[in-house]
Order: structure tokens, then C-alpha cells, then sequence
């Protein structure tokens, strides 16, 4: 089992996540983070910390698995990220909207920290 980020985090980003990680194990995109699922040691700390509710256990994924296969194809080549950044300043605008992966999800890269 792995915890992993779901659509609420994509353009809010709110980083949060981040830093209680034990494994550091988050990779940083344009709008959205991943977790590593072959690093996470499913220690769950990660899920409380997330203001909208992104982070879930995997057996929480849809149905076909979109959510673990995105997080782990994502964290292979995003950069690592365990220090908190600035989070978009727009952020507000998408705490509560839904479907954000087909609307928004850039696969460009992070800084990572
Ligand atoms: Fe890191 Fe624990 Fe969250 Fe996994 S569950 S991403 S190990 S804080
Ligand atoms: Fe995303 Fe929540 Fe972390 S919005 S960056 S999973 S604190």
C-alpha cells in the first residue's frame, strides 16, 4: 500500500504535505505533486496536513488505478521536493472544483526544493 495525491492538489498546491514526510518521498510538478509509491512507508502523517483533502490511501483510487499509476509515473521524473514553497495565489479559486486532472494537470516540472 502507498498514500498518494489525488485531483483536489492540482493549481492548489498548497505544500504543506511536504515536510512531515520521514521518507521524503514528494515530487514537485507544475501544479500538482506526487508521491513515490515504491518510497512511501505508508506511515499516513502526510494525509491530515493537506488543507483540501488530496492525500488518500491507494485502495481510496478510482476503480482503474489512474491515481497510483500517475503518482508513480510522475515521481520518476519530477525533482524531489521537501521544503515547503510559495503555493499559487490563485489557489482559492480551485479548492472545491472537481475533474482539475482533464481541465489543468500540467506534466512540466516543479523547482523541487
Ligand atoms: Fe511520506 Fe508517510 Fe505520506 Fe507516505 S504516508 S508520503 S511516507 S508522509
Ligand atoms: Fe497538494 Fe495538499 Fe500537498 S494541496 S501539495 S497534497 S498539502
Amino acid at each position: 500500500m502507498s498514500y498518494i495525491v489525488m485531483d483536489p492538489c492540482i493549481k492548489c498546491k498548497f505544500m504543506d504535505c511536504v515536510e512531515v514526510c520521514p521518507v521524503d518521498c514528494f515530487y514537485e510538478g507544475e501544479n500538482f505533486l506526487a508521491i513515490n509509491p515504491d518510497e512511501c512507508i505508508d506511515c499516513g502523517v502526510c494525509e491530515p496536513e493537506c488543507p483540501v483533502d488530496a492525500i488518500k490511501p491507494d485502495m481510496e483510487d478510482d476503480a482503474d488505478g489512474k491515481w497510483l499509476k500517475l503518482n508513480a509515473d510522475y515521481s520518476k521524473v519530477w525533482p524531489n521536493i521537501t521544503v515547503k514553497g510559495t503555493p499559487p495565489a490563485d489557489r482559492a479559486e480551485f479548492e472545491t472544483e472537481t475533474g482539475k486532472l482533464e481541465k489543468y494537470f500540467s506534466e512540466k516540472p516543479g523547482r523541487g526544493s
